[in-house]
């Protein structure tokens, strides 16, 4: 059985004063029926940790997939873990467009991750050129693979399926779509992973808001949701966890 997981990214916001956000989040969910997994910038990782303090989990969006050197600007899996994280979000298609990230790439920091005892919750999704042209389940087929490392297993890793068109857009596949690709993941993970791929929590991004996360999370191998925007204010974030 497969517990859900509400997962929130808030990308490139948040100061110190979001944290009061996650007080409130906690103050109104303290018992929540789901696992719930807060991303925030990494200047916000230690502070949030500190804050949860266990309550619920901290992650990075992104981390190297060196231990540590000479590579400015950059965060390795070993510095979020030091700061508290206990997850880090690797392969997010902002990060894929942005800094040109490859699956090989996206595989080693997934690996780089797990070697440091964090959950790497690996982003997939095809583009709205991709589904026009009908290869999205080819396209997530090859990230899927291309991007989960040989060792993952239900404890180590979370898949995440977010159509790039969804995102930040308010526009969601319809739940008939979502259903196809989470199916299809599924189906792939068992192949590859046996029973173990059976553990791996799917969770679906893109546009989740509290007026349609209940029926999201009632599709087919749905297992909760990585969120954006509505994860940045406590009550949108505590709502998408009331409907898991
Ligand atoms: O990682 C979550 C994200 O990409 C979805 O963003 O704002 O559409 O919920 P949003």
């Amino acid at each position: 059985m497969r517990k859900k997981l509400a997962a929130g990214n808030w990308k490139m916001n948040g100061l110190a004063v979001s944290l009061s956000e996650v007080e409130a989040l906690i103050a109104a969910h303290p018992n929540p029926a789901c696992d719930v997994l807060l991303c925030p910038p990494a200047t916000l990782v230690s502070a949030m940790a500190a804050t949860a303090a266990g309550r619920i989990s901290v992650g990075g969006q992104d981390c190297h997939m060196e231990l540590t050197g000479a590579h400015t600007g950059d965060i390795s899996a070993q510095m979020l873990a030091d700061a508290g994280a206990s997850h880090v979000i690797v392969g997010h298609s902002e990060r894929r467009a942005d800094h040109g990230e490859s699956d090989a790439m996206i595989r080693a920091k997934a690996e780089a991750a797990r070697a440091q005892g964090l959950v790497a919750v690996i982003c997939i999704g095809e583009t709205e050129a991709e589904r026009d042209a009908g290869t999205t389940l080819e396209v997530i087929g090859r990230q899927l693979f291309g991007s989960t490392p040989d060792a993952a297993t239900g404890v180590n890793t979370v898949i995440a399926y977010e159509p790039v068109w969804a995102i930040g857009t308010g526009r969601t596949p319809t739940l008939e779509q979502i259903a196809e690709v989470h199916d299809f993941m599924r189906s792939e993970l068992n192949g590859r992973f046996g029973s173990e791929g059976a553990q791996i929590r799917l969770l679906y991004g893109g546009s989740v808001k509290p007026s349609n996360a209940a029926e999201i999370f009632a599709t087919s191998n749905v297992d909760g949701a990585l969120v954006g925007g509505a994860s940045l204010k406590a009550a949108d974030f505590g709502a998408i966890i009331g409907a898991l």
